[in-house]
């Protein structure tokens, strides 16, 4: 199968490569919500080898993924399983990390409401939850082109860009430790459980 490509991920894997290799340096497995075609799980996997890396996802994105795992293959990267919030149950796995990235704009809100739900009740008391993409700020785009694109998910049926206060609501048992600026207006939300 010819591999799936983002160039989006392929322009911000550094960035958040850097912020994951501060937040998750004593992490001892993550799982990754949303891996899209597998492009962030297999340049991160390697460069974190003191954890496992778990993807998930829809099935119908388990082959572009896996195709990613072929080329790429590390120890640590786990093939995906089935995840998609609202329809599956969350997977049985003993993770004390959660990544998302460009997922929280894509999902409805009661989806996004269940996973702030679900993080903070399987993650263990200090485990960390980091959350990459566009946010509003106070009901504030950062952006022009951030109103722009939140106009167009929703004239598409998806959810939109999500206020982080809005978040922080439904994030009961999880603090918002760290809200970092990345590049393309995006932000990378760290929230530990408390
Ligand atoms: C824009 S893509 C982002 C993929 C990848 N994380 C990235 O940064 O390129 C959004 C992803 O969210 C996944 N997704 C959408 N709704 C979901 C849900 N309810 N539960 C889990 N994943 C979902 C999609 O299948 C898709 O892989």
């Amino acid at each position: 199968m010819e591999k799936p490509f983002s160039q989006a991920c392929e322009n911000n894997k550094a960035p958040i490569l850097a912020v994951l290799k501060e937040v998750l340096k004593y992490a001892n497995a993550v799982l990754e919500i949303g891996s899209g075609t597998g492009q962030h799980a297999v340049h991160f996997a390697p460069c974190l080898p003191h954890l496992r890396w778990y993807c998930s996802d829809v099935e119908a994105n388990h082959a572009g993924i896996n195709a990613w795992f072929n080329e790429f293959p590390a120890a640590n990267l786990i093939a995906p399983c089935r995840l998609m919030l609202g329809l599956d149950p969350w997977p049985n796995l003993d993770v004390d990390a959660i990544y998302t990235a460009n997922t929280t704009h894509i999902m409805q809100n009661h989806e996004v409401k269940l996973m702030m739900e679900l993080v903070q009740q399987h993650l263990p008391i200090g485990g960390v939850f980091c959350q990459y993409g566009p946010f509003r700020q106070g009901g504030e785009f950062s952006s022009q082109s951030n109103r722009d694109f939140d106009q167009s998910l929703r004239e598409r049926g998806y959810g939109g860009v999500q206020d982080v206060d809005t978040l922080k609501g439904w994030a009961k048992g999880l603090a918002l430790t760290a809200k970092m600026a990345m590049p393309a207006n995006n932000l990378c939300l760290i929230w530990h459980k408390v």
